[in-house]
């Protein structure tokens, strides 16, 4: 089910931050890690370890999990979907390996501590370099998925082609295309592209619509858009040219020139 506006915005602003949120904590647990590999400070040493275990326990995992699951709501709530595009494919796939590995880190990190507790123990036994290891590349895992959701690099899989194919089919009416769109928006929904739409998009604030990029390649996205602006253009003309909401001067010149 696709989330209306207002639920995504939401959705999207726990997703972020709990995704951001994952990754800084484990810029922290980092930085215990390098402590307790090179600090000559025994207390120093032992704690650090005792703090990465609560961190894992208590920060990393609920993050982890918190990505996770909000990841599949924007995914399975908007029109990305979860196996359709490549970018979302990947970031899948990554923060699933990470939480396997973290869920079987932190058995690792409850030997650390306990060696941490025990007095007897030497520093130079208790030193461990996995830490470190875990943490950077969990940091490059989560930048490599940050990178990915802010560039949403092109690029759908069989599965998202085939159902974009099978959307077209019902949405294409050519009658009612021509009695309701100009002919410059017959043109750009034959040729499916968000791209031309939004040139000539007369609003000020672009509709969750036209700024999705899901709908390029999309021509059922595109006949939808054309009787958006169709619809924008015939209350412009009801209103004599008054003044619409929403409307920059840019968008008003673009339908007064369409006049
Ligand atoms: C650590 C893991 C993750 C990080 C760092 C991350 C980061 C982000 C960021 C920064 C955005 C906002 C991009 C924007 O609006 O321009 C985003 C959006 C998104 N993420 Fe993630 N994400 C993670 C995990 C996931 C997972 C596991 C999934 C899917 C199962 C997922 C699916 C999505 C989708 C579909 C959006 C687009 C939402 C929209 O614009 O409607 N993410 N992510």
């Amino acid at each position: 089910m696709i989330m209306t506006s207002r639920i995504r915005k939401v959705a999207l602003t726990v997703h972020i931050t709990s995704t951001l949120s994952w990754l800084g904590a484990i810029a922290g647990f980092l930085a215990l890690a390098v402590a307790g590999l090179r600090s000559n400070d025994v207390q120093l040493v032992r704690s650090t370890y005792l703090a990465m275990e609560l961190i894992g326990w208590y920060v990393l995992v609920p993050l982890c999990v918190a990505s996770l699951f909000t990841g599949l709501i924007m995914s399975l709530g908007t029109t990305w979907g979860l196996f359709r595009h490549y970018w979302v494919v990947i970031k899948f796939a990554i923060t699933v390996v990470a939480s396997v590995i973290l869920f079987m880190y932190t058995q690792t990190l409850e030997q650390l501590g306990d060696l941490a507790r025990d007095p007897a123990l030497s520093i130079e036994a208790l030193r461990n370099g996995s830490p470190v290891l875990h943490a950077s590349a969990a940091i490059l895992a989560l930048l490599v998925n940050t990178v990915l959701s802010v560039y949403k690099p092109r690029g759908m899989t069989a599965y998202g082609r085939n159902k974009v194919d099978r959307r077209r089919l019902p949405v294409e009416p050519p009658v009612v295309l021509s009695s309701m769109t100009t002919a410059l928006d017959q043109e750009r929904a034959k040729r499916g592209t968000a791209m031309g739409v939004r040139a000539g998009h007369p609003c000020h604030r672009p509709c969750r619509a036209l700024s999705d990029r899901s709908f390029n390649g999309w021509g059922s996205g595109a006949l939808e858009l054309s009787a958006i602006l169709h619809r924008r253009r015939e209350k412009f003309r009801r209103k004599g040219g008054a003044k619409l909401k929403n409307l920059t001067k840019a968008g008003a010149q673009i339908l007064r020139s369409k006049e």
